[in-house]
């Protein structure tokens, strides 16, 4: 179901029956130097078109730029403040809450977004209080990273070890070659990365991580365990909607 190719009256209509939304959103920033630029929008937006599919809820278009400050060092890369992002989700938020729906179901695919989402959902409630929208008390809003489910987290484990490691990682980067074969071309062995470690501004992170990657080794990527990924990531967060719809 998609929010893109609907009219406004299938939007009301839809709104008689569920008022939950998936809003997927990813960062366009560097991946490492095999991997796409948009790897964290293209996964956040196969997934949430999949839990859409197999749930029924409608799926908004996807946020393709987040928090990315700290990979400015890497040409490509577009980046929203954490004070930007947050005002954009409010709004996004706000937008939806105003015509009836209640329940915003963001599923992310970058790790620094989360925060400052966070932040965001609480200005939102703020803001429908005091503005007393009808729906102020029954607005709730929920950000899953599919990156950090269970099922995903056993399955990048067993796959990679610790090569997974914390930034463009062989995961994420199997999703995008299952989804983009083309993308199969750029990959290639790389030398051992830096070791993950902390992440402050983008001089330092160029420095501690000269290629982008953050302990990973996304030569292991295969597209069959994109495939393999996507639906387990699917079915996990399609549980987590269904039971945050439910949610009083
Ligand atoms: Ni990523």
């Amino acid at each position: 179901m998609r929010l893109d190719l609907s009219t406004w009256q299938e939007v009301e209509e839809y709104l008689k029956n569920c008022k939950g939304i998936i809003l997927p959103i990813g960062s366009t920033e560097q991946h490492g130097p095999t991997g796409a630029i948009g790897t964290d929008a293209l996964t956040a937006k196969s997934i949430a078109l999949a839990v859409g599919k197999r749930t029924g809820v409608y799926v908004a278009p996807v946020q393709a730029y987040g928090m990315a400050e700290h990979h400015l060092g890497f040409p490509g890369t577009m980046s929203l403040q954490p004070s930007t992002l947050l005002q954009l989700i409010h709004d996004l938020v706000l937008s939806l809450a105003k015509n009836g729906f209640e329940r915003i179901f963001i599923i992310n695919g970058h790790g620094g977004n989360i925060s400052t989402i966070k932040s965001a959902f609480a200005q939102a409630y703020s803001t429908a209080s005091k503005l007393e929208l009808p729906v102020a008390n029954s607005l709730r809003c929920k950000i899953v990273s599919w990156f950090m489910t269970p099922e995903v987290l056993r399955e990048a484990r067993s796959l990679y070890g610790d090569k997974e490691g914390q930034h463009a990682t062989p995961s994420e980067i199997a999703i995008t070659l299952y989804l983009h074969p083309d993308l199969i071309q750029k990959q290639c062995k790389l030398p051992p990365p830096a070791k993950s470690g902390p992440i402050y501004d983008s001089q330092d992170f160029k420095r501690r991580y000269p290629d982008g990657r953050m302990g990973s080794d996304p030569y292991l990527a295969k597209p069959e365990h994109g495939k393999m990924f996507l639906d387990k990531a699917t079915i996990a967060l399609s549980t987590d909607l269904v039971n945050f719809l439910k949610e009083l």
